[in-house]
């Protein structure tokens, strides 16, 4: 995996960027927060210390993944945000988005209320050989609690036993699904307590679905290892997971960068930009710094898919306002190949693409994009990755997840904590009648009024 950054740099894209002294500047703050981070490993950064613990704990992952993929033919994960968004990423970037085509058991993922799609996935599935796994950290998120009713009325109009299609994944003592374990009789991983959501991929959170789709979970967790032993022991200057922060911070601060949009040049890997964009707006996106002082500050994520989304959404990063990063993101080798003879067409224009790979196309496009930007004067990091492998993937998991920890750090929030996420979940239960929080009811029904006079109606003539 290489990170390159010299088109952030003033000396190569000019006005837009920040100069390498800038960085310089920075290493020592960059010491101080790595060792800040350091003192909370036990504590409210526990994540970190995942690859090395669950390296210990992956033969009975491992053991049930095995089990499940002998006796079922669809894995269904059901959760909300940190408790899926990393599965779909794993899931999406080694097997590609065509997978259930091919493959056993095919991978599913519910991780929302919408009737219509909820009802045709209950009802297609062949329930007798269906595995769901309900992941919640806080075991209690509406959503999720939810589908888990919903999924329990089909098992029983179906006449099948919980305890064979059900597996949950949640904190080790709390709230209802730890109760509901253990009264049902049902298989349960843990989610170490200081492991939030979205810092929670290599957590049996992750790894479970994962190994289902055998996944080598031991190399992945060996990869983050990896990442998290350079960390430990490089230079700042020489580490992409403090580097890459110091430059999203500076281009934050001095210029005003404040949206950082991730280029994933794969369809699998789009799913890593779905889980970045989640792991850095939840983790920057804060009212108040560490020390409970107002500052509203955060950084904006876009997910962006290439080379589709260079019809859509390049034009705004090529000539728009120069308020955005792009982290440009692609593997050195795609694994698959097809080639084009293209004998049934003879048009001089077609000419070039003959005889030409697919991988040839998309990395021409991968890097026509940064010479566009380069020439635009559009500050912009890449990431190359080796190959698409478990090794490489857990590299990168780690980087960017120690490298949004050391943003938060910089910027003085707290990443591991989602406020806001968290008053969200109260108002819907409130509006739900929830017991024991009727006062979010009658705060929501002041906030909300159900009639307003500032709308429109568009129905009538
Ligand atoms: O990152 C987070 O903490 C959140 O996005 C959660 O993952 C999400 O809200 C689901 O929470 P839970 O796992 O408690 O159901």
């Amino acid at each position: 995996m290489i990170l390159n950054y010299e088109n952030v740099l003033k000396e190569i894209i000019g006005q837009s960027g920040i100069e390498f002294e800038e960085i310089e500047k920075l290493l020592p703050e960059i010491e101080k927060a790595k060792e800040r981070i350091s003192e909370k490993l036990k504590t409210e950064y526990d994540a970190l210390q995942l690859p090395y613990v669950m390296s210990l704990k992956t033969t009975e992952i491992v053991e049930t993944a095995k089990e499940i993929r002998e006796n079922y033919e669809n894995f269904v994960v059901v959760g909300m945000g940190g408790s899926s968004l990393g599965n779909q990423m794993l899931h999406y970037a080694f097997n590609g988005i065509y997978h259930n085509m091919q493959s056993h058991p095919k991978m599913y993922f519910l991780d929302n209320v919408d009737p219509k799609s909820t009802e045709t996935l209950l009802n297609s599935l062949d329930l007798s050989k269906t595995m769901f796994n309900v992941i919640t950290k806080s075991g209690s998120t509406a959503e999720t609690i939810q589908n888990f009713l919903l999924i329990t009325d089909f098992l029983k109009e179906h006449f099948l036993d919980p305890k064979k299609h059900l597996i949950f994944t949640t904190d080790p003592e709390k709230e209802l699904l730890r109760k509901l374990s253990k009264e049902m009789g049902i298989k349960t991983f843990d989610i170490p307590p200081y492991v939030g959501g979205r810092y929670s991929v290599l957590s049996a959170v992750g790894l479970l679905s994962a190994a289902v789709e055998n996944i080598d979970i031991s190399v992945l967790l060996r990869g983050a290892e990896l990442t998290r032993l350079r960390v430990l022991n490089s230079d700042p200057i020489n580490c992409m997971a403090m580097v890459l922060p110091a430059i999203q911070y500076l281009l934050f601060k001095n210029k005003g960068v404040n949206i950082n949009a991730m280029f994933t040049y794969s369809d699998g890997l789009s799913y890593l930009g779905q889980w970045y964009r989640q792991l850095l707006s939840e983790s920057i996106g804060k009212k108040y710094d560490r020390n409970g002082k107002e500052i509203y500050t955060g950084i904006t994520p876009l997910a962006v898919r290439g080379t589709s989304d260079q019809h859509s959404i390049l034009q705004l990063f090529l000539e728009g306002p120069f308020d955005k990063l792009i982290i440009m993101v692609a593997p050195k080798d795609y694994k698959s190949e097809l080639s084009v003879k293209g004998e049934f067409v003879n048009e001089e224009s077609v000419e070039y693409l003959k005889g030409k790979k697919y991988s040839d196309l998309i990395k021409a496009e991968f890097d026509g994009t940064k010479a566009a930007l380069k020439k635009n004067g559009r500050p912009f990091v890449s990431i190359e990755l080796s190959e698409i492998r478990e090794e490489e993937i857990g590299k990168l998991i780690y980087m960017l997840e120690y490298s949004v920890i050391m943003l938060g750090e910089l910027l003085g929030v707290n990443p591991v904590d989602q406020p806001a996420v968290e008053l969200g979940k109260q108002f819907t239960y409130g509006i739900m009648g929830r017991k024991g929080f009727e006062s979010k009811e009658e705060e929501f029904e002041r906030l909300i009024s159900p009639e307003s006079k500032y709308t429109i109606e568009n129905d009538a003539l």
